[in-house]
């Protein structure tokens, strides 16, 4: 009877020693699961940052809500007091560079209370250090310390300068409007485009099956349409454009128009519609489209970025 009490408690204890062991398992398991969340909620916190558009309250320091672009004047201002300590450290002038710090300070502190999310942009700690090691005179230390801070603009800058250009500096394509001068209808930018490379494929696939009447009638729609897109750059451009829709380009379309009228020759049809498709299309697509590109992932991808 005794042993058999002691079996049956051992064998409780037994499985009660299994059962403390699985949970603890578990545990580690549930543990490991909260790092590895944690770690993925970190890294889609930064892939927003990078990605996604800036924060709003950045708004009212730029044109329209601001007369002028508030914030890369104060940032000229910080990069004045900043590089104001650096020449007049190499000037062996340590009175100014500390009053250079002083300024330098000042309107980093004002900056850091600009725009409400980008406060831990503005870290104290390394503009601290650089204000004790002008103190202590140590030219290796202001040097060390100089490139800390220089870290801290670095950091914010490869993130959210080139988007700051970007919203702010460029006009949407889609506010642009260039009448069609083939339906008379005022196009935004884009449908504007798809017209354009509409005129432009119809006069290729009929110059290939033959039918040259056909490729006659879409020349005159293309070299009309082609002929009103400088109509859309002053939108944002004042000066001249000296580039794709210049004379040389223009001079490529109506040579493109004298081979059809005439009797074409395919080598130089082809040489003359490479050369829009290159000079124009391709390298006017190649400087306007990445800025025009973010806005549009900022709009179609706005729920992800929330
Ligand atoms: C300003 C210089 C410029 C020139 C010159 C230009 N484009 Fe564009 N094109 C743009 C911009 C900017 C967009 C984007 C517009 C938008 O998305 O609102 C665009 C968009 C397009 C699109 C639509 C792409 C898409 O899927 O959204 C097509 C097609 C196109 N262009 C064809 C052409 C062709 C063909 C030519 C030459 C015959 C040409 N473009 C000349 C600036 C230009
Ligand atoms: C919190 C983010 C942030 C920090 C920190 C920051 N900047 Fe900037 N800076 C910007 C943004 C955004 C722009 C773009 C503004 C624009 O183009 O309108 C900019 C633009 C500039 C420009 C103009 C660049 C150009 O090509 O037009 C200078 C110069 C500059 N910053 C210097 C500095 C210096 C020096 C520091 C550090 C001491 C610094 N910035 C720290 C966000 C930051
Ligand atoms: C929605 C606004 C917008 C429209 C429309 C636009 N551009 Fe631009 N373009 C810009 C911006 C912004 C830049 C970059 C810097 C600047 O302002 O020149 C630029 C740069 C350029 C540049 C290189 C820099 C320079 O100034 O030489 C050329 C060339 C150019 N555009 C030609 C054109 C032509 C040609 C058209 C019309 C077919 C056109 N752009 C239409 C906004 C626009």
């Amino acid at each position: 009877m005794k042993t058999i009490l002691v079996a049956v408690f051992a064998l409780i204890g037994l499985s009660l020693l299994v059962l403390l062991v699985a949970c603890d398992g578990s545990k580690a398991k549930v543990t490991e699961l909260e790092k590895e969340n944690q770690q993925l909620k970190s890294q889609n916190q930064q892939l927003k940052d990078i990605a996604g558009p800036l924060p709003a309250s950045l708004d009212k320091y730029f044109p329209p809500q601001a007369p002028a672009p508030v914030w890369l004047l104060e940032m000229f201002t910080l990069e004045g007091a900043f590089g104001g300590i650096a020449v007049n450290l190499q000037e062996g002038d340590m009175p100014a560079a500390k009053k250079s710090y002083e300024a330098f300070k000042a309107q980093w502190t004002k900056m850091s209370d600009m725009v409400p999310e980008w406060k831990s942009r503005f870290p104290m700690e390394p503009v601290n250090s650089l204000g004790q090691a002008l103190d202590s005179g140590d030219p290796a230390k202001v040097g060390q310390a100089m490139g800390q801070v220089g870290q801290a603009c670095g950091s914010c800058h490869v993130v959210n300068l080139v988007k700051a250009q970007q919203k702010y500096h460029w006009k949407s394509f889609a506010e642009v409007k260039v009448t069609d001068p083939v339906s008379k209808q005022s196009l935004a930018w884009r449908d504007y485009m798809l017209a354009l490379s509409g005129s432009f494929g119809a006069v290729q696939v009929d110059l290939q099956a033959g039918k040259l009447d056909k490729a006659r009638q879409n020349f005159q729609d293309l070299s009309a349409r082609f002929k009103m897109l400088p109509a859309g750059c002053v939108n944002c451009h004042t000066t001249p454009r000296t580039y794709f829709v210049d004379k040389s380009v223009m001079d490529m379309v109506d040579a493109l128009g004298q081979q059809i009228q005439g009797t074409p020759n395919p080598q130089k049809i082809e040489e003359l519609m490479g050369g829009i498709g290159n000079e124009s299309c391709l390298k006017c697509h190649l400087v306007h489209l990445p800025a025009q590109n973010r806005k549009q992932q900022w709009e179609i991808f706005a729920a992800l970025f929330k």
